[in-house]
Order: C-alpha cells, then structure tokens, then sequence
C-alpha cells in the first residue's frame, strides 16, 4: 500500500445492531493505527464510513439519503485530498455490493461484513486509482476480534462469541448478510477476557445473533454455560450477552443466573408475537407455552430479574386475534422493555413472498396499541425500585446536565442522579457506586450515591 493515511482524519456512522457497533470500533483501530485521526462531524473528516443495516427498510433508505446528502459539504481546509472519500460497510454493503456504487456513483469504497480488514487497501487503491474499489465476500474470512479495537469506553467491551446466524427466520435478512454462525474458541474468548479484566474493563456484553447456540459448530453441542463460567472466572465485574434465542434457552444458563457473580439480572429474550399460528409462520421454532415457561423457570431462579424482548406487529396474515395474544403476552410477562417493530418487507426472505393484505393503518393503530401498554409496563417495573439502593456503574453524565451522572443499575435501568459534593464526574465514569432510587420514569429511575 503506498498510500499513507497519517495526516488524514475520519468519521464512522454507524447504524443498525451491536454487531456493527463493534465492528465500526474495529475499523476505528485500524485507520487510527496507520495514523488518521478519528473526528466528530463529517464536514471535519477526510474519509467517511457508513457501518449499515438494512434490517428494516427505514435504516436501508436513510443509508441512500446521507450519502446522497454529502455531495454538497467542502472538503475540510487542510485535508490532504481533493475529495472526501466514502467508503460504505455493514449490511447494506454485504447485500449490495457492486449495485451500491451504480446507485451513488459518489461513493469510493464498498465492503462487506466478511472483510472489515480489507478496508485500508481498499480505500488506498480508490485514492490511487481515482476509481471505485468493491470487495465483497461471501463467507467469513476472519473474526474481527482479531484487529485491534478503539473502544467506546474503557470501563466496558462488547465481546463477539459468534458470528452469523443459522436460524432463518422467515422475515430476517441477517443471515443472508452475515452468514453462517461461526463461534470463537472458547480458549479465545477466555483470554480475550481475562485481557479486559486485567485493562480494568467492569463490563463485558457477549454478542451474537443467538448466543445460546455458541459452540454447536465446534464442539457439536451448544456450549454457552460453559463461556458463562469462564468469564465468570476471569473475575470480570459484570456481564450481560445478547441476543438469546428461545428455542435455545437451556436449563444450565437459566441456572446460571442464581450461580454466578458476574451475571447480571437481566435478560433480552425476543419472542417476536405471542401467536402460535404467526410463530410458526416466522420459522421461530417455539411456542408461546415454551417461552412462558421458560420466563416462569428464569423467574423462579432470579424473582425481580429484567426482562426485554422484541416484537414485530402486522407480520403478513397477522390477525386481530393473532395480535391480541402478543399483546396479553407482554401484558402477563411485564417486560422492563420492549423493542417495538413493524413489520418490514426483506426481498430475498421467505415472508417476503407471503400474502400481506393487512391494512397500514391497522398494523399503526396495533403498533401504537402496544406502545402505549410496553410504556405501563415499564413503568411499573420502574416503580418497584423506589426506595431500594443499588449499584450503578458510572457511564458519565446526563446529555442535558453535566452536573447529573448518568449510569447503568445491574438491571440495565438507566439511573440519574446529581454529581455529590466534593466529587466530580471524570473521576467517577467507570465506577460503580451505590444509588438510592428516589423517583422512578417510564425509561430511567433517579436517585442520589450513598456512601458505601
Ligand atoms: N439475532 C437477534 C436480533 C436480530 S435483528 C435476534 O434474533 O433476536 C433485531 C430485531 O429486529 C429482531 O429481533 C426483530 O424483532 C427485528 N426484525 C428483524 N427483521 C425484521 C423485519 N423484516 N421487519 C421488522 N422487524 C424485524
Ligand atoms: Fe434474524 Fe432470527 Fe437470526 Fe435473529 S435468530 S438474526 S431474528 S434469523
Ligand atoms: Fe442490521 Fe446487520 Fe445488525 S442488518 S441489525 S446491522 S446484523
């Protein structure tokens, strides 16, 4: 490569899940490794990146507007380029490939989920060649784990335990974008803690599509207590993991949320509709008799654990009565949160081609049924903490006041509370301090530090 990258500064957008949230940390690492430097705005970067999704349509057509949107913004004074350069990556970039660049001739580079580490060649033969440079490729050649990472926070890591899915639910283009689920070692996974650990991190998220299936390709049977117990282990101070697939939710991780220190009481558990029929449909591969019993199972071992979940309204052919029961599920579960989503048509996916004749202002009106219930719900949950003191760990302070800290319960309830007297919130971001819950909203909880 005999370009050179030093001098130059970037900027990451970054959409859609945590998979690509880390992904857009890997690729922070690497340009900032060959010397660019990482800035705010796009009218201050000399390259910008598009991490994409296109999980549903909104996210896909947003991707289209930016990008269009950055032919009229100046090059910044200074850069050492006649352009700003664009590369796109994500999702978007995985599914479309060469298409892209027919849509917005405008755009430099496009790569895709398998090759985050091709990104630096790719732009330096774009700048060369005063041309487009495409790579895409079609299974995983890497575990982006492996390059270096310039992460969010230094107090907390998101820790990729596989890479794909395999499930092939009827409605969902993931696994068309990011392939089959391939899992690390978990003699990787291990040491990679123990590194965060040892760095100070307090808090380790596991990501994959579904966790819970981790190791069936390695070890021929799922293996995801066992990765519990080695974080565990590696003595790091909290952990969480998304997402869980219900179908394959077993007894052991369940019990594990009584067993281990680490593990915080909180759970994302997606069941997508409360419908049997419309489960079906989605190629979900388990009941709603199932689900609840395995929250019954997660209750009787952590009583208050948090639960979240996701759901998807106006799935094509979805009825009253098929909405009635998602919507007493959410009402018997009481989730703390609930991802709401209507449903978006994916070319290429099994529901794609089934009869939808659903009126839009149906699915709206069901949608907004269901937000109004998901809101009840967690406020209630939010309630039931008044009074109670817990821990929260210190992510820094409230976007509208410095002078209020902002944190996460072990719940993963948002907490505000205002700096104490004598301290200041630089010293206290990363920590975790103890929180005396005095008033509790629909999507956090406020309250004051106490001494230990
Ligand atoms: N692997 C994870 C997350 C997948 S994407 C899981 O299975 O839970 C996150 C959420 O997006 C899904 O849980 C689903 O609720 C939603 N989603 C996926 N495809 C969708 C579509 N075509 N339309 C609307 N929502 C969708
Ligand atoms: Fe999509 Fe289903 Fe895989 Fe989740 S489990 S990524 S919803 S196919
Ligand atoms: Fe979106 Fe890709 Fe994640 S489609 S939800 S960014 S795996």
């Amino acid at each position: 490569m005999g370009v050179s990258f030093e001098g130059t500064t970037f900027c990451i957008h970054t959409f859609g899940c945590q998979m690509n949230k880390h992904d857009s940390e890997r690729v922070a690492g690497m340009l900032e490794g060959l010397g660019s430097l990482p800035v705010g705005t796009i009218e201050e970067a000399d390259i910008v990146v598009f991490m994409t999704c296109c999980v549903r349509e909104a996210a896909d057509t947003r991707l289209y507007g930016q990008v269009a949107s950055m032919k009229n913004i100046p090059v910044r004074d200074g850069s050492p380029y006649e352009k700003r350069y664009i590369a796109v990556g994500g999702c978007i970039g995985q599914r479309d490939g060469e298409k892209l660049v027919k849509q917005l001739p405008h755009l430099d580079v496009v790569f895709g989920t398998h090759n985050l580490a091709s990104l630096p060649g790719l732009l330096a033969s774009a700048i060369e060649s005063a041309g487009h440079s495409v790579e895409v490729l079609e299974g995983g050649a890497e575990f982006s784990t492996a390059l270096p990472a310039d992460r969010e926070h230094a107090w907390a890591a998101w820790l990729p335990i596989t890479v794909g899915c395999n499930n092939f639910c009827s409605y969902c283009i993931v696994p068309y974008v990011r392939g089959r689920e391939k899992s690390r070692p978990l003699e990787d996974i291990a040491e990679e803690a123990r590194r965060y650990v040892e760095a100070g991190v307090k808090e380790i998220t596991l990501l994959g599509q579904n966790v819970n299936s981790y190791g069936r390709d390695l070890y021929g049977e799922p293996r995801f207590d066992a990765v519990l117990d080695a974080l565990d282990d590696a003595g790091i101070e909290r952990l969480r993991f998304a997402t869980s697939h219900p179908k394959d939710l077993t007894d052991g991780v369940i019990e594990r949320f009584g067993t281990l220190r680490s593990l915080m009481p909180a759970l994302h558990l997606p069941v997508q509709s409360g419908s049997d029929r419309v489960l079906k449909a989605m190629n979900r591969r388990y009941t709603r008799k199932h689900y609840l019993g395995l929250i019954e199972k997660l209750r009787a071992v952590v009583p208050d654990i948090a639960l979240s979940t996701d759901i998807i309204v106006g799935f094509p052919g979805e009825t009253e009565e098929d909405f009635m029961d998602t919507y007493r599920l959410v009402e018997e579960v009481g989730y703390s949160q609930v991802f709401t989503f209507i449903y978006s048509k994916r070319e290429g996916t099994p529901a794609a081609s089934m009869e939808d004749d659903t009126p839009r202002e149906v699915i709206q009106e069901r949608f907004d049924r269901l937000v109004d219930l998901v809101q009840r719900k967690a406020f209630e949950a939010n309630q039931a903490e008044l009074g109670a003191i817990v821990p929260v760990l210190i992510e820094g302070t409230s976007k509208r006041d410095e002078a209020v800290l902002a944190g996460k319960s072990p719940k993963n309830q948002t907490v505000h509370g205002p700096v104490p007297a004598g301290r200041t919130a630089d010293e206290l971001v990363g920590t975790i301090v103890p929180m005396r819950i005095d008033e509790a909203r629909t999507w956090y909880l406020s309250g004051t530090v106490v001494d230990d």
